[in-house]
């Protein structure tokens, strides 16, 4: 057998500082420093998340390496998320990876985040674990994208569909700051909707061509409801809490489905995927279940520490990126916006 490739990876597009090294396609570690920062606030603050990430990269790498017990000059490799992202977050691990990879004379690998979510189904957790076959449907939602990606190999990625505004977590964080839930509302919602009729409030979503989305409409229907609401009765919230997220987190979740359903049906394939952090959702993971069983399909649902941000997924797209040879040179910037399709080219 060949020896092992050891990667270190680096994560910092938003409020998350990650790093992880991995041996091949198994993770060694793989450390995450949430910034807190940011909860008073009700949302990401751009300036606060680079100097947190500064704050955090070195401790967060070192302790990655002592939980991997790999020394770095043991390390072939280092990856990094290269973009879509916060400037000033992404040019803190940019930086980072950049010097390490530099001084260790050892190649840099730059990573799209979105497609990191998808290959998150690649980590091997166990010996017998199952992976998806190529190719594969991809729903990936997060807080800053919503998209359906038809994964046709590690490299090769189609999106099918995507959201013409905003990204199915934002309209989850967005409806949660509504009903005075902190920031990010997406787990709370999910957690008050577990005692409440999804039935009982109906929200409307729109009707958009082909696999696309729209969320931001959802997210005023909502707004106008409460506020109507809250008129007539002041507690009117708080009393309905329940209700209300799962009411709208199940028009959220059936919306998202029923057009990777079709996508899916469309381009006949037969396996179907969640990444990213809304995959989190523990109704999204149980629909998508069903939908499947129903199907005859094969779901695959990440593992919930794979779900929101982390350098595994990153040390992972990094490691088929080198076998390869997509490495990247020490001009590289990074990218804040920066289309999927692309990243590869
Ligand atoms: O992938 P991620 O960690 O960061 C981005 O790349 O954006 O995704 C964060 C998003 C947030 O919108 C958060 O509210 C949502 O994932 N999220 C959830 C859950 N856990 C995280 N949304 C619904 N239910 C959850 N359990
Ligand atoms: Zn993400």
């Amino acid at each position: 057998m060949s020896e092992s490739i050891f990667l270190l990876a680096i994560e910092s597009s938003c409020d998350e500082t990650s790093a992880a090294v991995l041996s091949n396609d198994r993770v060694l570690s793989n450390v995450i420093a949430t910034q807190k920062v940011h909860e008073k606030y009700g949302g990401v603050v751009p300036e606060l998340a680079s100097r947190a990430h500064q704050q955090h990269i070195v401790p967060v790498v070192q302790q990655a390496l002592s939980e991997a017990t790999i020394e770095s000059k043991q390390l072939n490799a280092v990856a990094y998320t290269q973009g879509p992202g916060l400037m000033g977050a992404l040019l803190v691990g940019t930086s980072f990876a950049k010097s390490m990879a530099m001084a260790l004379n050892i190649p840099l690998i730059p990573v799209h985040h979105m497609r990191a979510h998808i290959m998150a189904h690649f980590i091997r957790n166990t010996s017998d674990q199952k992976v998806p076959e190529f190719p594969f449907m991809c729903l990936t939602v997060s807080g800053g994208h919503t998209q359906i990606v038809l994964v046709n190999s590690p490299l090769d990625m189609q999106v099918v569909g995507e959201t013409i505004d905003d990204a199915a977590g934002e309209a989850l964080d967005k409806a949660a700051k509504v009903m005075g839930l902190p920031y990010p509302g997406g787990p709370h919602v999910d957690r008050l909707a577990k005692e409440g009729d999804a039935h009982k409030y109906v929200y409307t979503t729109p009707s958009i061509a082909g696999f696309n989305y729209s969320f931001s409409g959802l997210k005023t229907n909502l707004l106008y409801f409460l506020r109507e609401k809250n008129a007539q009765d002041a507690s009117f919230i708080e009393r309905e809490l329940n209700h209300i997220c799962a009411s709208y987190q199940h028009v959220v979740t059936e919306y998202l489905l029923a057009k990777l359903e079709a996508a899916a049906a469309h381009y006949n394939v037969r396996q179907v995927a969640l990444a990213g952090g809304v995959s989190a959702n523990s109704s999204l993971r149980s629909k998508l279940t069903r939908l499947c069983e129903r199907r005859g399909w094969e779901a695959f649902i990440p593992p919930m520490g794979y779900c929101t941000d982390n350098a595994a997924m990153i040390g992972i797209s990094g490691y088929y990126q080198f076998l390869q040879g997509h490495v990247g040179s020490w001009n590289d910037v990074p990218r804040a916006s920066w289309p999927l399709e692309g990243s590869l080219r």
